[in-house]
């Protein structure tokens, strides 16, 4: 996805009558040349995440999400809806992408796309309802999760669409899962003012990540998905998929 991303940057480059000041690196891959493409995209995490707004790039380190929803209703330990709002997602700017296949001149039916990151935080404002381990929550207040060593593997199904005679790609959410070495938790004031109660949860919750994680996991990777996949999309509709490469 980011890769897209960068790849319409150089687009914007070339037609740029200031392309001059813009560093050799940022020049087109061949098709379904993954090392080059992997290149661009860690360029754009390590040196580019404060975003490009004229490519409707937003900032990627921290991106910026407005909702993030997630419903689960049938866990076993886990049964709740966990609303997030405007939160931030620090890390990206740390992450390595690894494997980017899939971007063949005819795009193949999945572009699989996997990178790693040493520490994501999600940061912001939380809403929970729900039980969990057969205690019922109510509470909304700030919060905190961290993630260690995320991989994210994200296998986009594409589809070619046409826009003013043009074949543009779009990726759609297919296969997608990540896993982490550790998650912490801190949601604030999540039974109200009792802070003992709010306390008590939340060194239960940490105390029990790895069977939350699970009972959530799929809820999340949708989550991501939507997130990422929304971002790319936008872009791609700009930018015919021929532009992007050589
Ligand atoms: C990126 O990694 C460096 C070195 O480990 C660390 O100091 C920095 O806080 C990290 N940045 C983010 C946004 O995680
Ligand atoms: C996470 O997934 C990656 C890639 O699939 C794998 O190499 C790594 O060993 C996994 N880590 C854990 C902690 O399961």
């Amino acid at each position: 996805m980011f890769l897209i991303v960068l790849l319409c940057l150089i687009t914007y480059f070339q037609s740029n009558i200031n392309c001059a000041k813009f560093p050799n690196e940022l020049t087109k891959c061949n098709y379904g040349d993954s090392e080059c493409i992997l290149t661009k995209v860690n360029d754009i995490f390590q040196n580019k995440h404060k975003g490009f707004h004229g490519l409707l790039l937003p900032s990627l380190d921290p991106l910026h999400i407005r909702k993030l929803n997630l419903v689960q209703g049938s866990g076993q330990r886990v049964n709740i809806e966990l609303y997030f709002s405007e939160i931030d997602l620090i890390g990206l700017s740390n992450a390595t992408a690894y494997k980017a296949t899939g971007f063949d001149q005819v795009p193949l039916e999945f572009i699989d796309f996997r990178f790693m990151i040493p520490m994501l935080m999600i940061k912001g404002p939380y809403k929970v309802n729900g039980i969990i381990s057969f205690l019922p929550l109510n509470g909304r207040g700030e919060s905190e999760l961290v993630l260690d060593n995320v991989h994210f593997v994200m296998k986009f199904k594409t589809k070619m669409y046409d826009k003013n005679g043009n074949a543009h790609l779009k990726l759609e959410k297919s296969k997608m899962n990540f896993n982490t070495t550790r998650l912490r938790m801190n949601f604030v004031d999540l039974f109200g003012s009792n802070e003992q109660l709010g306390l008590n949860m939340n060194t239960f919750l940490n105390e029990n990540w790895k069977e939350i994680l699970e009972d959530l996991k799929m809820t999340i990777v949708d989550g991501f998905g939507e997130v990422f996949s929304t971002i790319i999309n936008h872009v791609l509709n700009n930018f015919a998929y021929k532009e992007l490469f050589n």
